[in-house]
Formats: structure tokens, C-alpha cells, sequence
């Protein structure tokens, strides 16, 4: 796999790992075919309020679009995998549905479509309604109406697992901390990762995660800077997962996979997939951001390996583009940045041999004040795609889509990321900024902006 921009800010790394790696779980089982479609049940259309029920209508929905999170050991805080645990919230599904803030689906109308859309269609919305207005009744649990796939999957299998070898306490005193920790991850022979889920051992300081994956030959060096460490597991490492005293020695030749909120288990598109060398240890770079006294976390990383020789060949590379050029003011609004590039330049120079690569995902990144977010690309003859719309960003649900259809993507390509931010009282109190109003610009800190985009392609 070729790496091709890892030279980066460490939040910007995320991403090459996340390009990698961090993207809506997508099937492997169902590559670019659109999503199913809703299940109809087994009663047919509702011909009265009262005959909308929980079996027949309302469980369908919940189970497609929901209980990927609201089940047992999912990120939502409550469950709805149930007639028990549903029917007591049934006012604040139909309230939540309504306005469209559950199920969380950062992609707006402008977007291509995506694979695993989570977002609720009309009927679906005015189904869960009915079933409230109706008293949210149970209906006949001996014929339920069929179930389609959730849109929020699983791992298909874990094969490796590893955490980050402590129970590691942060400094205390300060608000963030960048903790670089040293995984062996074992494995004797090359293998291709299909899919990855991290987990923060502690929701409440975890920041982001971003987890680089460097050869045997750099573990000696690395584990020598673990070792000059040891009164404290790992080492600091705010600029990157290389240690500073490595910096221009040791490389790293990939990416594992990383968490920012909203993110679960990534399964890559089908037939695509990231190379782990043998030997190979990761280096799991965890932002701990800390509002009072920091308590204990033990981030947790699960890799689904391609069954051996039946590895994809092609390999996922992520092209960031970036701006970091805003200065938004307090009070300002409709602040927008805007950065343009060829994809050939995106790339480093070194396209594609054949002159053309394929688009499979996208993501993008902003913080806080962040609210529009858009990347697009003007092909060589004119014509305007957009690849990713965020009208609403929302710091909390972050992650990357597949395309439900691929996009051609040529060296000539004028790629453009735009970024509008909202500085006002108003929209710091609504988003919780957690800083003093100031011109707000680049940086690390989740009080600082951000505005990449990425697209992960293959040949
Ligand atoms: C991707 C994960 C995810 C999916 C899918 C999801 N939820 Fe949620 N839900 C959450 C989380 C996490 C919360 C906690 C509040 C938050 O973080 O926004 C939540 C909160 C809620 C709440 C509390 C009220 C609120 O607005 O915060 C309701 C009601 C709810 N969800 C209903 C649903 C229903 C109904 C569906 C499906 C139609 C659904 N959710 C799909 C993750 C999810």
C-alpha cells in the first residue's frame, strides 16, 4: 500500500488512518449494491391508526435503523431492542424521529448516496408517529413482520485484539494530553485487515484515537522509548505517533484504524483492504481531553483479517486535502474557507499508473464551531460533483461514508474542500465550545478549527 501523506498533524493522521480505515461500516457481503429496501411487513400498509403496531410496523424500523446503537454493548445509552424497553420511550422516538436528530446522519440531499444510510425515509418517520398516536400498542408477537439488515454492522469476526497495555491514568492539571502507547501486535506472516473497531476504555476523556502501524524493522526504536519512559506507560507525543528523538529515522508503512465520535466498527467497501506487515507494531495515539480529574482509560483495538488467500487486492489509500488558513472572529458568521487541488497534487505527484483512480469513501473534519461542510470535485471537462455535503456538522457524529457507487477520479481532477464556521455567542453556548470567545484559527485543541477533507481510493 502506498502511504501518501503521513507527514502530517496528528489530528490530520486520524484521517490517513481513518481514510484508511474510519468509514460507515459498509458490507462486505454487498459492494456497491444499493441499500435494501424497507421492509414492508407482513400486515401490508396500516389501514387505521390502531392497526399500527409495535410487530407488525414499528419493529421493523427500530431494528433496521436503531438497534445497531440502542441494543446491549451499542453507544446509544438506552435500549430499543424490545417491546418493553420501546414502548416507555415511545413519545421521545416519535419527537427525535421527527426533527430528524435520530437516527444521527450527517450526510444531507446533496450528498451521493451512501451505503448503510441510516437516515429514516418519510414513511418511516410518519409509521413510528402513528404507532405513538395509536398508544404505541404491542400487536401480535406470534407474526411478526420481517426484518432487513441494520445499517449500523458489526465486525464480521474478530481476529486479533489488543489494548493499550495499562490502565493508564492521565496528568492530572492539565486539559489535554496526547499519549503515544506501544502495541506488539504479533503476527508472523502479512496480512490484509478487512475491517477494525477501536474503543475508548473511557468515553468521557477520550478525544480521538489514531492508531499507525510501523514495521519490525522500527520496533527495536520504538520499544527503546517506551523503555526511557516507564514511570509513565508510553511517552507524550502531541506532533504525531514518532517520537521525536526517532524523527527522520523510523517511518510508518500504514494505518490500523481510529476513533473519533460517532464511530463504531468499519468494515471496508468489499474487495478492498490495508496491508499489516508481519511483525508489525502499532503505535495508538489517544487525545485525552479532560475537564477535572482524570480517571483511568484502557483503549481497546479489534481487527477483522482477510481470510488467508482470499486477501482483496486492492489497497485503500486516503488523499487529505486541507485548509488552515481560517481566522474567524468572535461574532462572525458564515465564515468560509476553501482549498482546491488536483488529485494528482493531492497524491504527491504519483497518480495511479493507468492514469485513473477509483473513489470509495469520503470523510470530513472539522470541531466545533464548524457548521457547513463540502467537498467536491471539477473534472477536467467541467463538470461539478459533489462527494460529501454536511450541512449541519455536528462535532459528535463524525465518520466517513462509502459511495454506494463508486467514483472515477482523474489526475486533472480539481478537488476543493470548503469549510464555513460560526464564531457567535449564540452557536459557541449551542455546540458547548469549551473556550473563552476568541479568534479562533488552525490548531489541535478542540477550542481550534480544523477543515480536511478525504477521499479513500484504490487503483
Ligand atoms: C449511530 C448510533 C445511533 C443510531 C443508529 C440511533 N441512535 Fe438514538 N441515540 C444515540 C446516542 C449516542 C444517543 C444519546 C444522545 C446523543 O449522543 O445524541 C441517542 C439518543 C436517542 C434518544 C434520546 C433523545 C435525544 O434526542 O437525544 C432517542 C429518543 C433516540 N436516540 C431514538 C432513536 C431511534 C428511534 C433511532 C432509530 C430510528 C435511533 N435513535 C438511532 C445513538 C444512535
Amino acid at each position: 500500500m502506498r502511504i501518501l501523506d503521513l507527514r502530517v498533524t496528528s489530528l490530520g493522521f486520524v484521517f490517513v488512518v481513518v481514510a484508511c480505515s474510519a468509514g460507515e461500516p459498509t458490507s462486505p457481503s454487498s459492494p456497491s449494491s444499493p441499500p435494501p429496501a424497507p421492509p414492508t411487513g407482513t400486515s401490508g400498509p396500516p389501514q387505521s391508526l390502531s392497526a399500527v403496531t409495535y410487530w407488525q410496523h414499528a419493529r421493523p424500523v427500530l431494528e433496521e435503523k436503531c438497534t445497531g446503537c440502542h441494543a446491549k454493548g451499542g453507544i446509544a445509552p438506552f435500549v430499543l431492542d424490545s417491546y418493553a424497553a420501546a414502548k416507555p420511550m415511545a413519545a421521545s422516538i416519535a419527537s427525535a424521529t421527527g426533527a430528524r436528530v435520530m437516527p444521527p446522519w450527517p450526510p444531507g440531499p446533496l450528498s451521493p448516496r451512501m451505503l448503510h444510510d441510516r437516515s429514516l425515509a418519510v414513511a418511516e418517520i410518519k409509521l413510528l408517529a402513528d404507532w405513538v398516536a395509536a398508544g404505541a400498542p404491542e400487536g401480535d408477537a406470534s407474526a411478526p413482520a420481517p426484518l432487513a439488515p441494520r445499517t449500523v454492522q458489526d465486525l464480521p469476526r474478530v481476529d486479533l485484539q489488543r489494548d493499550i497495555g495499562v490502565d493508564y491514568t492521565p496528568l492530572a492539571g492539565v486539559t489535554d494530553e496526547y499519549r503515544c502507547f506501544l502495541v506488539d501486535l504479533g503476527t508472523t506472516e502479512d496480512r490484509v485487515s478487512v475491517g477494525f473497531r477501536v474503543t475508548p476504555g473511557n468515553a468521557k476523556i477520550v478525544h480521538h484515537v489514531i492508531t499507525t502501524l510501523f514495521d519490525g524493522a522500527s520496533a527495536d526504536a520504538l520499544r527503546a522509548v517506551d523503555v526511557e519512559s516507564a514511570e509513565r506507560a508510553g511517552w507524550p507525543c502531541a506532533g504525531g505517533p514518532v517520537p521525536s528523538s526517532l524523527e527522520g529515522t523510523i517511518k510508518p508503512v500504514g494505518a490500523l484504524g481510529g476513533w473519533v465520535p460517532g464511530v463504531s466498527a468499519v468494515n471496508f467497501p468489499a474487495g478492498t483492504g490495508s496491508t499489516v506487515p508481519k511483525g508489525s507494531v502499532a503505535v495508538v495515539q489517544v487525545h485525552y481531553n479532560m475537564h477535572g480529574a482524570p480517571t483511568p482509560d484502557r483503549t481497546k483495538l479489534e481487527i477483522a483479517f482477510a481470510p488467508k488467500g482470499a486477501e482483496p487486492t486492492l489497497k485503500l489509500v486516503t488523499l487529505p486535502i486541507r485548509n488552515r488558513s481560517m481566522q474567524v472572529p468572535p461574532g462572525a458568521k458564515d465564515v468560509a474557507v476553501e482549498t482546491t487541488a488536483t488529485a494528482r497534487d493531492l497524491a504527491g505527484g504519483k497518480f495511479y499508473p493507468d492514469g485513473q483512480g477509483t473513489l470509495r469513501m469520503v470523510a470530513g473534519h472539522m470541531h466545533m464551531i464548524g457548521v457547513h461542510f463540502t467537498l467536491s470535485v471539477e473534472r477536467a471537462g467541467g463538470e461539478k460533483l459533489v462527494l460529501l455535503d454536511i450541512p449541519s456538522w455536528d462535532f459528535h457524529w463524525q465518520g466517513s461514508y462509502a459511495l454506494a457507487s463508486t467514483i472515477p477520479i482523474g489526475p486533472d481532477d480539481k478537488v476543493t474542500v470548503r469549510c464555513v464556521y460560526d464564531n457567535t455567542d449564540a452557536h459557541r453556548a449551542a455546540v458547548g465550545y469549551p473556550e473563552a470567545p476568541r479568534i479562533v484559527t488552525h490548531g489541535e485543541g478542540s477550542g481550534d478549527e480544523m477543515c480536511i477533507g478525504y477521499m479513500t481510493m484504490t487503483d
